[in-house]
């Protein structure tokens, strides 16, 4: 960081060298120098030793390891209290020292670890039990009442994908649901108030605070309003569009003005509707980049996809993946044992151990995912010289933006050429257009989703919506946001949102919207950097740019992920775009050729736009009997 120009860093450097002329104050800034340095250490030990816990369970669910887990659990949370008790003694709101007193400031906060030991035990106990109950349920096929051990990755992932079967896609969304949500009915509304006890321990008023504390902002929520509020008339034209593409296909199924049928769209959550681009596409007639396809045709394997993935990161002039990366990540699903599926990267905070655990199919959402969960582990490998309490993202959407950011050069068409994944040598405005619509269906089509998760939660957690309205509430969000209605009658005995990883994981979900918004802005800087875009030439639109082999662009990023968390987001995103909040204009000029055929196409075929209510979501039960 030394020797940097930029204005913002000489300010911070300049005001951290202020001097105070009380001597008391001095000495004890002084004496907290020394503390921390020792605080640092340990909590880095205390993390590997957390992470090294959580790994074993989650990569082999077994009740020993669960046993374990819990056990050190315990043990690092009685460690964290009493180190917690020695902060707090200090006056750190008074030091001059800007990251020392960042440090105290995160240390004085001390999460669900601030619960008696009992009820950590406990809330600790609940959340592994919902990652058990998910990522073991198996389901019986459509079609064979004696197949019964169908899960949710690689069969459940798989025939939401490629079944084009109303009845049999009815079947396992449905099945999914039910091998869940009940499951997990009562652990949550025990989870709900154990965190929330948590956070008012933390001296917030429930968890939705804490959870928004992360982004240092009292106006965020208003911002990721104002945020959805830009990008929602270019969902609506894309939502028009594809159902009145799957009401052709489908025909009754679907309703020409209401909520799309939620298991029609490739997905389990409907958070992505890439897998239905093939009888979407704008110009059928053209090519479609089936990449899953082409993947396979040319015998991709799953170490392949990674060191594709690796090689980019590499092109650009950031960091290789370590030797022990390979050696322990786990990269396949693995037969002999039960594992937490869903994908995800791992910092062990000893500055060496780095792994990524994904049951990796040979399909384009797995060679996507295997970008995404690589640039964590960037992340983790460029900040990880900053004091630990400092290794993490800038607020949690950059962390989910930097693998997604290099994705966006990857499904470029340049790109996808340069690495022998597309043959065609034609880049005509049809080929463009349909490019462009299938990478619409991965990042228009999530803004909504991505954004609800937590609207549901924040109300969860203030007690807006209390645990007999749970499932209804979670439908009039669907609904209203996304514009999707379950395939058939739920009522309020259902409990849906557990059927998402997140929700029974604990996982704050706005990160994901934040992320989806703020990479094309990263987007729109790197390619800025590399030449390669530029506002006022027709010639280099946003949605064709590369920045494969660009060290400048990558020694831009490089320069962001280095500060980890050490300073406030709007710093970090300074850093690298110039820019201090979050903007929905590079997203909106990246779509714009795409944005505006879906306005004509909608218009020429007297497309309705938006939709009517749906009864399905939520079929009231008050009067029945409640099952036992
Ligand atoms: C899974 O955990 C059990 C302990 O519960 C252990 O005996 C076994 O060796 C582990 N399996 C693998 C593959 O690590
Ligand atoms: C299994 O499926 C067959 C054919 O669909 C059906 O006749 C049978 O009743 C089913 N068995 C069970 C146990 O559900
Ligand atoms: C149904 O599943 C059973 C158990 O997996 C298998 O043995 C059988 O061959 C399957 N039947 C059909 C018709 O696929
Ligand atoms: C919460 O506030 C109380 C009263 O000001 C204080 O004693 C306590 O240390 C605070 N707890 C945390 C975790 O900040
Ligand atoms: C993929 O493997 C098949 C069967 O081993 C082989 O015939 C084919 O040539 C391979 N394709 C490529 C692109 O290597
Ligand atoms: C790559 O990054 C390193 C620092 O991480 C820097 O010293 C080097 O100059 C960079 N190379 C290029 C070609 O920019
Ligand atoms: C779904 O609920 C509606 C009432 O909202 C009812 O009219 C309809 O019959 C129900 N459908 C099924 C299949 O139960
Ligand atoms: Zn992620």
């Amino acid at each position: 960081m030394r020797g940097t120009t930029t204005l913002l860093l000489l300010v911070l450097l300049c005001c951290r060298t202020g001097f105070t002329t009380n001597p008391e104050i001095e000495e004890e800034e002084l004496r907290a120098r020394d503390f921390i340095q020792l605080l640092n250490k340990k909590t880095e030990e205390q993390n590997n030793r957390l992470t090294l816990a959580h790994w074993a369970y989650a990569s082999n669910i077994t009740d020993a390891n669960l046993q374990h887990q819990l056990a050190v659990s315990a043990e690092v949370a009685k460690e964290r209290k009493e180190n917690w008790l020695e902060v707090i003694k200090f006056n750190w709101n008074t030091f001059s020292d800007y990251d020392l007193k960042r440090q105290f400031k995160k240390y004085s906060k001390l999460g669900s670890d601030a619960l008696p030991e009992e009820k950590l035990n406990r809330l600790n106990k609940i959340t592994s039990e919902m990652e058990k109950i998910y990522s073991t349920a198996k389901i019986c096929a459509f079609d064979n009442n004696s197949t019964c051990d169908l899960a949710l990755e690689p069969e459940l992932t798989q025939t939401l994908a490629n079944s084009r079967n109303p009845e049999e896609l009815k079947h396992v969304w449905v099945e999914w649901r039910n091998a869940v949500g009940p499951h997990c009915r009562l652990l949550f509304e025990e989870y709900v108030d154990l965190s929330n006890e948590a956070a008012r321990l933390n001296n917030f008023t429930n968890t939705a605070e804490s959870w928004l504390d992360g982004y240092e902002d009292p106006q965020f929520r208003q911002q990721i309003e104002s945020l959805w509020e830009q990008l929602k008339p270019l969902y609506l034209q894309i939502h028009a569009y594809v159902r009145f593409q799957l009401k052709k296909k489908y025909g009754d199924v679907v309703s020409e003005k209401g909520p799309i049928p939620a298991h029609l769209l490739g997905n389990m959550w409907a958070q992505r509707w890439r897998n239905v681009a093939q009888f979407n596409l704008p110009y059928p007639d053209k090519e479609e980049v089936d990449l899953t396809a082409e993947l396979r045709a040319q015998n991709y394997t799953v170490d392949k996809i990674f060191r594709t993935a690796e090689d980019f990161f590499k092109s650009i002039n950031l960091t290789e993946m370590p030797q022990t990366f390979w050696e322990r990540s786990i990269l396949e699903k693995p037969k002999d044992r039960e594992m937490v599926c869903h994908a995800s990267a791992w910092d062990f905070y000893d500055r060496k151990d780095f792994r990524i655990k994904q049951c990796t199919a040979i399909t384009m959402e797995h060679f996507t995912t295997a970008h995404h969960e690589m640039g964590h582990v960037e992340y983790f490998i460029q900040y990880k010289n900053q004091p630990v309490k400092f290794r993490r993202g800038a607020n949690s959407g950059f962390h989910e933006a930097v693998g997604d950011l290099i994705s966006l050069s990857v499904e470029s068409r340049k790109h996808l050429r340069k690495i022998g994944l597309l043959k065609s040598e034609s880049d005509d405005p049809e080929n463009v257009l349909n490019n462009l619509f299938q990478i619409g269906l991965d990042k228009i089509v999530f803004l909504p989703f991505g954004y609800l998760m937590d609207l549901w939660r924040w109300d969860v957690f203030e007690g807006k919506i209390t645990p007999d309205e749970y499932n209804c509430k979670w439908w009039e969000l669907r609904e209203k946001y996304q514009g999707v209605e379950p395939p058939v009658n739920r009522t309020d005995q259902d409990f849906d949102p557990a059927a998402k990883y997140h929700i029974i994981a604990s996982v704050p979900y706005i990160r994901y919207f934040v992320s989806f918004v703020i990479q094309f802005q990263f987007h729109r800087a790197v390619c800025e950097k590399a030449g390669q875009y530029d506002a006022n030439d027709p010639s280099k639109p946003l949605h064709e740019c590369d920045i494969y082999q660009n060290t400048e662009a990558g020694n831009a990023l490089k320069k962001m992920l280095q500060l980890g968390s050490s300073r406030p987001w709007p710093d970090a995103i300074e850093v690298l775009t110039g820019q201090r909040t979050m903007d929905a204009s590079a997203l909106l000029e990246y779509f714009k050729p795409l944005h505006k055929w879906l306005e004509q196409e909608n218009k020429k075929n007297k497309v309705f736009i938006g939709w009517e209510k749906s009864t399905k979501g939520c079929v009231n039960t008050k009067d029945k009997a409640k099952p036992e």
